[in-house]
């Protein structure tokens, strides 16, 4: 071989080496390192300013390990197999689907705006105090996820990959259940909704909503229906627990799921959930702790007629006195806090 040859070839295998190195893993294309997102306007509070806040590592973390199937014992479920970004993270089916088919009990709550609550309960009946609490239930729960932590760590630890990223967003190639919980929460809550057609409105743009929206704001604050006793602040919900009368046998004279009071021992809670957002709404019927009303009317109909009588019925629920209109004008309300920000799909590709 010439030395020219010699040369050439050592600098063909250098370029080559060069590329490899460079070369971005198929998983990182698709779930590249991005910054922090801005709060939507609506949305005052920053990420920036919380307690402990995400950071742009943790969060793609997170994204992958939300969209991932390798969570469940058989890898057929991701948390986003019934929080579905195209329903605001929540899910279009009374109740959710598990492993090997299984069903739950209640509906998947939307996951959007959950870093700031005015207090920290997650779960209808509020039994987590904070979104890592609440992260790893799902994959220990038989019906949900149905794996146990061991068993989520080690599918994890069979990848070549994973290892780095943990490393990437917590300083160690450490995989254990704390941090898988702080990286899911992370990706949560960058999940936030605002700039709607309401907060375009409520910030000087007459023009970004109806008339009809205009009086159902009317209703929903002040007026008749006064709905913000409950479904208030940025995200309208006050994380309080109230009973509506919602899955109440008037036969048996029991609840479905009694609610609450299980964990609080409570029997005024007898009943009673945690108020949900109504933020982005309409993208997930059906509604209800039980996913038992189909449409938004038929909710409003619902207050309207005072919920349903049980005896620890809230005190705040009574007859309405709505008519027709004041129904349409309250959904149509309800179909103007339709926000973006928190859209997102699963990556095409995972750590191997
Ligand atoms: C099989 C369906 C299913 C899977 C999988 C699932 N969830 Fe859920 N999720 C639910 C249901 C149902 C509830 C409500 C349960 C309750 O309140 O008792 C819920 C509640 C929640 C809440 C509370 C929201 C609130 O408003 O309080 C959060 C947050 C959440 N899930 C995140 C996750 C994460 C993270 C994962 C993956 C590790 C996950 N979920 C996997 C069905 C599921
Ligand atoms: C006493 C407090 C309270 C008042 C007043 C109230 N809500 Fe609610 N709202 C709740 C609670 C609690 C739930 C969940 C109940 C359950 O699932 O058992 C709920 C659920 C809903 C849901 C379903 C959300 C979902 O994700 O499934 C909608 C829509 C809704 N309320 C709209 C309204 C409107 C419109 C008004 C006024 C007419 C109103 N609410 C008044 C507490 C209240």
């Amino acid at each position: 071989m010439k030395l020219t040859e010699i040369v050439c070839s050592f600098y063909i295998l250098a370029l080559i080496a060069v590329n490899a190195a460079a070369a971005v893993a198929p998983w990182e294309a698709a779930n590249p390192i991005a910054p922090l997102p801005q709060s939507p306007l609506g949305i005052d509070a920053k990420l920036t300013e919380l307690k402990d806040p995400p950071t742009p590592e943790r969060v793609r973390l997170g994204r992958w390990l939300f969209y991932d199937k390798r969570l469940s014992s058989d890898g057929t479920i991701s948390c986003a197999s019934c929080h579905r970004p195209e329903n605001a993270f929540s899910e279009p089916t009374p109740h959710s689907t598990g492993v090997r088919g299984q069903q739950g009990g209640r509906k998947a709550p939307s996951v959007i705006n959950q870093a700031w609550t005015i207090l920290p309960v997650f779960f209808w009946d509020g039994r987590a105090d904070s979104l890592e609490a609440q992260a790893l239930g799902p994959v220990a729960n038989p019906i949900e996820m149905g794996n146990t932590h061991e068993g989520m760590i080690q599918n994890l630890q069979k990848t070549k990959s994973y290892r780095t990223y943990f490393k990437e967003a917590f300083g160690s190639e450490e995989i254990g259940k704390e941090r898988i919980a702080k990286a899911i929460a992370d990706y949560e809550r960058t999940r936030m909704s605002g700039n709607s057609p309401w907060d375009r409105w409520k910030n000087g743009d007459e023009k970004a909503v109806s008339e009809e929206v205009k009086k159902g704001d009317a209703l929903f604050f002040f007026g008749k229906a006064s709905c913000n006793q409950c479904h208030l602040g940025p995200n309208f919900a006050d994380s309080q627990f109230h009973n509506l009368g919602i899955g109440w046998d008037p036969k048996k004279k029991a609840f479905a799921d009694e609610g609450r009071s299980k964990i609080s021992k409570d029997p005024k809670d007898l009943g009673a959930f945690k108020t949900p957002t109504l933020r982005d709404i309409s993208k997930h019927a059906p509604f209800m702790h039980d996913g038992s009303m189909k449409t938004l009317e038929e909710v409003v109909q619902h207050y309207n007629k005072g919920g349903n009588l049980n005896p620890s019925l809230s005190p705040k629920i009574h007859p309405l006195r709505l008519t027709k209109l004041d129904v349409k004008y309250l959904v149509k309300f309800m179909e103007a806090l339709q926000g973006e920000g928190y859209q997102d799909a699963s990556p095409a590709a995972f750590p191997e």
